[in-house]
């Protein structure tokens, strides 16, 4: 996998700025007022920062937005970049701020002159999930250049960004898997790749077939009986409380987080129209969220056990696929009438949910998923939709969204809906008609949570594969979902 480019923190030591090549960043407040490095840089361009800072374009930079000074007299840099930051920055300010260097680093790295301003660590975090790429090309880039930080006390900052690179590492993870192709990454190699994370202490189990079926999983087999990649379903659990000291005591009942894995979402039967199918490959979102945030609790040793269910399957057309029509029944032992073989997700998670909730009552249950087009109609590509059986927990979630700068909003979730997907045939349809899509997703799933258990999905259609550049990723996958999740898992989950 890729992984997040390494930063040094170091001395801030100003006597070498003349000689130093590659990039240069420096920090100076909205109002302009100079740094003892920014004067210094401003010494050896011969005035060029100060007449830069007191031009009219520097006013209307947003925080943590530059301006670039191209191959500056005086300086052995190629760039010299002037970033707007306050000293009272916000989280997503300061990321931002980082993000516009990590944006333009190259093969021969950069130094960011942070001095002592109170964000450095967030800095770093952002120039570092912005200095993310993914390709096939043939032609190899180079790699990143070495990032440096100049730092009031560098060790203060290294320990600050430390918990960092772990939920660097599990975005990048979350990226990747929903980057590649379908090609490679089939349910097979999915599943290898989280097996794999068994090296990190993460305990995975991966259920096969012949499991599921004797499990009864019928709605999650259906949606991949079409295709020639097994389905699977891959459990990881990670167990970072310690078992209680009395052998009798019962362990710390986990959050679940659940993921639909759709490896690839032809529609099946109710074939997609072949324009942007290919943005497909993205259905594995939500699996490959729950499986960054595995990742990140892993490599920060967080204090909570949590349980990760990613249901994976291909959705395809053939001989052997599922019909329109057909009638399917789940784990709970609910019959489903499949009026669209494309409301797949939901078949997949109905069972994978009540699974989850079988094996190992947990105290919540979060359940993420690419799951409607309708949730990109109604919020576009800047909010995910947030549907709960508890409106804090909903809060809880929106709230967690909101302090990553990840964008996140509040659905209804009301029994009214659920008239829309009775079936005339069995309990339940997986449609429900042309109105409120998204809704009626949510309240199909519903079906398959106990009203006990404290329950939130999450449908990241919209921002999974942004149509554009984010402001901490590059066009592609965003990775939306692994900070919110770690912050909700810190603040509410961990003692
Ligand atoms: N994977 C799609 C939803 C989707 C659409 C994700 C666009 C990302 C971008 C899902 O399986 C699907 O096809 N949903 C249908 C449901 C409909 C048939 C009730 C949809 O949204 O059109
Ligand atoms: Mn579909
Ligand atoms: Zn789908």
């Amino acid at each position: 996998m890729t992984h997040p480019v390494a930063i040094r923190f170091v001395e801030t030591e100003l006597d070498d700025l003349a000689a130093r090549e590659g990039r240069i960043a420096v920090l100076i407040t909205p109002e302009g007022k100079l740094t003892a490095a920014s004067r210094r840089l401003d010494r050896l361009t011969r005035g060029a920062v100060a007449r830069a800072v007191g031009s009219p374009a520097w006013g209307k930079l947003k925080p943590g937005e530059g301006m670039v000074i191209g191959w500056p007299g005086g300086l052995a840099a190629e760039a010299l970049v002037l970033i707007s930051l306050p000293r009272k920055a916000s989280l997503a300010e300061a990321r931002k701020a980082g993000a516009t260097v990590g944006k333009a680093l190259d093969e021969k790295g950069a130094l960011v002159i942070a001095e002592n301003h109170p964000s450095a660590a967030e800095i770093a975090f952002g120039l570092a999930l912005r200095a993310y790429r993914f390709d096939y090309l043939s032609e190899e880039k180079k790699p990143f250049g070495p990032v440096s930080m100049m730092v009031a006390h560098p060790e203060e900052v290294a320990a600050k960004a430390a918990p960092h690179a772990a939920l660097a590492e599990g975005v990048f993870f979350t990226r990747d898997l929903v980057n590649e192709p379908a090609n490679i990454l089939t349910t097979d190699d999915f599943a290898a790749r989280l097996a794999a994370m068994h090296e990190l202490g993460l305990d995975v189990q991966i259920l096969e077939e012949d499991e599921l079926k004797d499990l009864g999983m019928r709605a999650l087999l259906g949606v991949g009986q079409g295709s020639e990649s097994p389905s699977k379903v891959v459990v990881m659990q990670w167990n970072g409380l310690s078992k209680p000291a009395n052998g009798d005591a019962e362990e710390e009942p986990p959050l679940a987080l659940v993921g639909k894995g759709v490896c690839f979402d032809t529609g099946g039967i109710s074939i997609k129209p072949a324009a942007g199918m290919e943005e497909m490959t993205m259905d594995m979102g939500g699996a490959a969220v729950v499986a960054g945030v595995m990742r990140t609790l892993a490599l920060r040793n967080a204090p909570v056990n949590v349980v990760g269910l990613v249901g994976l399957v291909e959705n395809m057309p053939d001989g052997k696929a599922q019909r329109p029509g057909d009638i399917v029944k789940s784990m709970k032992g609910d019959t489903i009438e499949v009026i669209n073989t494309d409301a797949e997700g939901r078949l997949v998670l109905a069972d994978v949910l009540w699974y989850a909730q079988q094996k190992f009552r947990p105290r919540a249950v979060i359940d993420l998923a690419t799951l409607t087009g309708a949730i990109i109609v109604a919020l576009g590509h800047e909010n995910a939709g947030v549907f709960a059986n508890d409106d804090g927990f909903a809060q809880d979630v929106v709230q967690a969204a909101r302090a990553e700068g990840e964008g996140a909003w509040h659905m209804p979730l009301q029994p009214a809906y659920d008239s829309l997907i009775k079936s005339r045939l069995a309990d339940i349809k997986n449609t429900g008609g042309r109105w409120a899509g998204a809704i009626t997703a949510a309240a199909f799933l519903n079906k398959f949570v106990n009203s006990e258990t404290p329950w939130c999905h999450i449908d990241i259609a919209g921002v999974a594969l942004p149509p554009g550049e984010t402001a901490l990723s590059p066009k592609g996958a965003s990775g939306w979902g692994v900070m919110t999740l770690d912050r909700l898992i810190r603040d509410k989950f961990e003692a």
